[in-house]
């Protein structure tokens, strides 16, 4: 009965996306004085325009009838009480809990989840205020100036791009991400720092990924070097395998937990955070809290057809599945959003990167679309011409802040006034004939107006939301945030795959142990194909005489 709904509301939207193919955005606009208004949405803080999206009000009810045979609100609940949605893993989702976004009454495995999500808040917290104030200090007893962040993934990306989007606040020790195996990567990081006054923080959820283990190695081997057997003082550990932390030698009182129905891309709000409390404080890190919490609440409680999360989802379900649209560009107008791109990355493309449903067959629709993007303007001056006048269409989200800390002259007003203009052009383009009038007007010859008009046209009739926020703050970030975390999740249950594993990353890992023996020596691996034995050979070769 339910396989009947949804594909009845396949179905609608199938019809519905015919229909409007056949309507220019243009047309859309001109035929609908109050589109924005129908179209743009204003809640929880943030103001999400998708009214340049190739939708109209009956589009928009058939994704939202898609949702409800789908049976989102249902999946939601179940996610917000703790049900083993991660059923390959059997586990749960509930990093919302990290962020007081659960019923306080939510258990798991007897436990009461806001008990002990709060207690470990308080421990990291009260840690980063010492490193802070210099409570917690160096062997040598001074401050520590800098602090190196060794981790991957989802114990990389959260805390450094909200490092970065939160510069402004940030007003404790220096900080350092290092994530890649590639040696480069520490070197070029610590090379220029003390370690005499560097406190090193290993964040891994398993404590065993490849890529950290090793850097932490190499890390404490740094330490050890500077400031002999009492480096342990300069290390602290963030992982939900307590047992790794302590046979790496990690002081318990320096070890923080978090646990295993966090998912590595989800765990941001957990001690993964714990460099990004010490740059902007337990105040500040709290505000980041209460920002994601209130998207929650949003989630939780606003109609389907007024739900930010919902709709983003919706939106994004009409680009790919009904528009075919392979890509999603997010273009923050926002320098320090930087990395919110790679962050979405992980958060889309690991989470919804999948083609087998929950019922173990392969889909029959297209899943998470490949996310990528940079910050605007530069983004204009590398990449946009694509996105004008590219064979493929490109779906934009666009974001950007009404106002700016470090204001300076007009700058701001400037960066707004680029990105409104490429939503803009994007939507409408320009026609060729104004382009010949234009070129006419401006007395250019005929011929030449023939040669180069076509060149110089703008199909438009391209995508866009953009998303607009008062100022990017802790709270504000917060928002944004699990604002796409849940599109993430809605999205999972319309498509019917398990959004919270990852065994994708599994493959590439084992073979990768397989071959590392095999690299140092001169023996050739046996079994492997003819490209990988080429590829070895070559390798060692041009290592020699190091092999
Ligand atoms: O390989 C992918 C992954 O498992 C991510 O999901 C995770 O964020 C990252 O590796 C790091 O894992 P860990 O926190 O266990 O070191």
């Amino acid at each position: 009965m339910k396989m009947k709904a949804i594909d009845k509301a396949w179905g609608l939207l199938e019809r519905e996306a015919a229909r409007i193919a056949k309507i220019s955005l243009t047309k859309l606009f001109s035929d609908d004085e109050d589109r924005f208004d129908r179209l743009s949405f204003n809640y929880c803080g943030l103001l999400v325009d998708h009214s340049k999206e190739h939708i109209d009000q009956p589009c928009l009810k058939a994704l939202v009838g898609l949702a409800q045979a789908a049976d989102l609100e249902k999946h939601r609940d179940q996610m917000f009480a703790g049900f083993p949605i991660n059923f390959t893993e059997n586990l749960a989702a509930l990093h919302m809990a990290l962020r007081e976004g659960i019923s306080p009454e939510t258990s798991v495995n007897g436990q009461n989840i806001l008990e002990i999500t709060g207690s470990e808040l308080n421990r990291f917290l009260a840690f980063a205020e010492d490193v802070r104030r210099g409570r917690a200090t160096a062997v040598n007893g001074r401050r520590f100036t800098d602090v190196i962040n060794i981790g991957i993934g989802g114990a990389d990306l959260g805390p450094r791009m909200t490092t970065s989007a939160l510069s402004h606040f940030h007003d404790g020790p220096h900080l350092h991400y290092v994530s890649n195996i590639d040696t480069a990567h520490f070197y070029d990081v610590s090379s220029s720092l003390d370690p005499q006054t560097t406190l090193v923080i290993i964040a891994s959820k398993t404590f065993m990924t490849l890529e950290t283990s090793s850097n932490a190695q190499t890390a404490r081997n740094w330490l050890v070097s500077a400031i002999g057997e009492n480096a342990s003082a300069h290390l602290a550990a963030v992982s939900a395998n307590l047992t790794a932390t302590q046979e790496f030698g990690i002081d318990p009182a320096r070890t923080f937990k978090f646990w295993d129905w966090v998912g590595g891309r989800y765990s941001l709000w957990s001690a993964i955070g714990l460099p990004l409390a010490i740059a902007i404080g337990a105040k500040n890190f709290r505000a980041l809290l209460s920002g994601a919490a209130a998207m929650d609440q949003h989630f939780t409680t606003a109609e389907l057809g007024k739900n930010l999360p919902v709709l983003m989802a919706l939106i994004g379900i009409w680009r790919r599945n009904l528009e075919n649209m392979q890509t999603l560009a997010i273009i923050p107008y926002d320098q320090r959003l930087v990395r919110f791109p790679a962050y979405l990355q992980q958060l889309e493309m690991e989470s919804n990167g999948k083609s087998v449903s929950t019922t173990g067959h392969a889909v029959d629709h297209a899943t998470s679309p490949i996310i990528w993007g940079e910050p605007g303007t530069n983004a204009q001056h590398s990449f946009f011409q694509l996105l004008h006048q590219g064979s493929d269409t490109v779906p934009v989200d666009f974001l950007i802040a009404a106002t700016q800390p470090n204001e300076a002259g007009d700058h701001h007003l400037k960066l707004a006034a680029n990105c409104f203009a490429q939503s803009q052009a994007l939507a409408f383009g320009l026609n060729e004939k104004v382009v010949r009038e234009q070129m006419a007007a401006d007395g250019t010859e005929t011929e030449f107006i023939d040669q180069i008009a076509p060149h110089r046209a703008f199909a438009g009739n391209r995508p866009s939301t953009t998303i607009l926020y008062p100022r990017l703050d802790p709270e504000t970030l917060g928002k944004l945030i699990v604002l796409y975390e849940h599109k993430v999740f809605c999205q999972g249950i319309i498509w019917q795959i398990n959004s919270f594993d990852q065994w994708g990353v599994e493959l590439g890992k084992h073979i990768a142990d397989r071959l590392l023996p095999t690299l140092s020596q001169k023996d050739m691996p046996q079994e492997e194909d003819t490209s990988t034995k080429g590829l070895v050979a070559a390798f060692q070769l041009l290592r020699q005489p190091l092999v």
